[in-house]
């Protein structure tokens, strides 16, 4: 596949997920005030449901581009130190992974119905520092 149309999918990917966590953060944990505790669960529980059919394959398809891609830059990310490019995308790489591990872990702690509306809270804030810090890397390692 060319490089061209992974960036594309990548970017499509990235635009779908940074935005349902947008969502998530900003829209969803703005109306927690305003809205009664069990509705706010009944909610929570829907999106939930809603994102786990589709996030996957939005997350496969953006880890599966951008592994892709960095394979084109394995001998720059060799020498992680080596140019300001090899260490912002290795830092980008790591924030990605950790991105992944939240995923997981969401996703392990409501397999075992362990994941409250506290943890959905701060696994989503945390998720959403993340993809900030990763969208201004991945800006910024060409500049
Ligand atoms: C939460 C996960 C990720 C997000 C939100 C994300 C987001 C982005 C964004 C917004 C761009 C800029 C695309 C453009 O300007 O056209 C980009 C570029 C890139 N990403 Fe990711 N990315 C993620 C994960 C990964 C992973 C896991 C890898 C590799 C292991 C990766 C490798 C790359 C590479 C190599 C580029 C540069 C592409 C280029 O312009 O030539 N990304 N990423």
């Amino acid at each position: 596949m060319s490089y061209s149309v992974l960036l594309t999918l990548h970017l499509i990917a990235a635009t779908l997920f940074v935005g349902t966590v947008f969502f998530e953060v900003i829209i969803l944990e703005g109306i927690r005030p305003h809205v009664p505790r069990d509705t706010m669960r009944l909610l929570e529980r829907a999106i939930g449901k809603r994102a786990r059919r589709i996030m996957p394959w939005v997350l496969l398809v953006l880890y599966a581009a951008g592994i892709s891609m960095a394979w084109h830059y394995r001998h720059l990310l060799s020498h992680p130190l080596g140019s300001g490019f090899s260490l912002l995308l290795t830092l980008k790489i790591i924030l990605a992974t950790s991105v992944f591990a939240h995923f997981a872990t969401a996703m392990i702690m409501h397999a075992r119905n362990r994941l409250r509306s506290v943890h959905f809270k701060w696994i989503h804030i945390s998720v959403f520092i993340h993809v900030l810090l990763i969208v201004f890397l991945a800006k910024a390692m060409f500049y």
